[in-house]
């Protein structure tokens, strides 16, 4: 592209003040000066620097929610050529990528940024952000298997932290429960409820703190509002108060 243009796009001048920078001679590409109209440049390789100071485009920071369908991996590629969420987002230009994962077969709520920032600060261990599921299980769970479930499980010799756990069907036959963990080893919430003796057929993601996937459609995507973005940076989830309610 032009060079004024990129210089422009960079956030440094207007197109009209960048042709004076050029003009004035405090424009190098590359280490050379450019002090004329219609040099191009490539974005990706050539360096631009102004007043002795290299400069990049503006990054625009993006934070989306996508409700991912299962049989979707949540890596940028595969291996095996599954589809990946990468799929679901390409209308969106920056180069967004998953925080966190969920596994093929699960489906519901994941967020995707270009801000590595605030995908450490959400899967931070440390930040013990609540990630809430829906899990459909394979044989009707007891009072006793909920209160297992609440209390931790040993998994990989190690017991899970307290979880929320809330049955959503009939209490004496429960066959669908919510379950809320901080924690995020790998495949947990199935290997919680095989620890008690149930498999999972379906598993959906409901929410990631206080971003919850309400009614966005399978397969969709929307942008997070300011407050859900905030809210996840700074939120240290692990609330004093619910501690005795887990
Ligand atoms: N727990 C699981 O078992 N699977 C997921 O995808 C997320 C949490």
């Amino acid at each position: 592209m032009r060079l004024q243009k990129y210089i422009a796009m960079c956030g440094v001048a207007s197109r009209r003040g960048a042709e004076r920078l050029i003009e004035s001679g405090r424009v190098l590409v590359n280490g050379s000066l450019v002090d004329y109209m219609g040099c191009e440049v490539d974005g990706e390789r050539d360096e631009v620097s102004v007043d002795g100071v290299v400069i990049s485009p503006e990054k625009r920071l993006v934070y989306i929610a996508l409700n991912k369908p299962k049989n979707y991996v949540t890596t940028v590629s595969d291996d095996l050529g599954r589809p990946t969420v990468m799929e679901l987002v390409s209308d969106i230009n920056e180069r967004i990528y998953p925080v966190g994962r969920l596994d093929f077969d699960t489906s519901g709520l994941l967020i995707m940024t270009n801000d590595g920032d605030f995908a450490n600060a959400v899967t931070h261990p440390s930040h013990q952000v609540d990630k809430t599921y829906i899990a459909r299980v394979s044989r009707p769970l007891e009072k006793s298997d909920i209160e297992a479930l609440r209390a931790g499980v040993e998994l990989d010799g190690r017991k899970t932290a307290p979880a929320r756990v809330e049955p959503l069907s009939n209490p004496k036959r429960i066959f669908e429960l919510k379950i809320s963990i901080h924690e995020g080893r790998n495949r947990q919430v199935r290997r919680m409820l095989e620890a008690v003796g149930a498999e999972t057929p379906a598993l959906q993601r409901v929410a990631v703190g206080g971003v919850t996937l309400g009614n966005l459609p399978e397969g969709k995507w929307r942008r997070l509002k300011q407050v859900e973005i905030d809210k996840l940076r700074g939120r240290k989830n692990h609330d004093k108060s619910n501690d005795n309610k887990r």
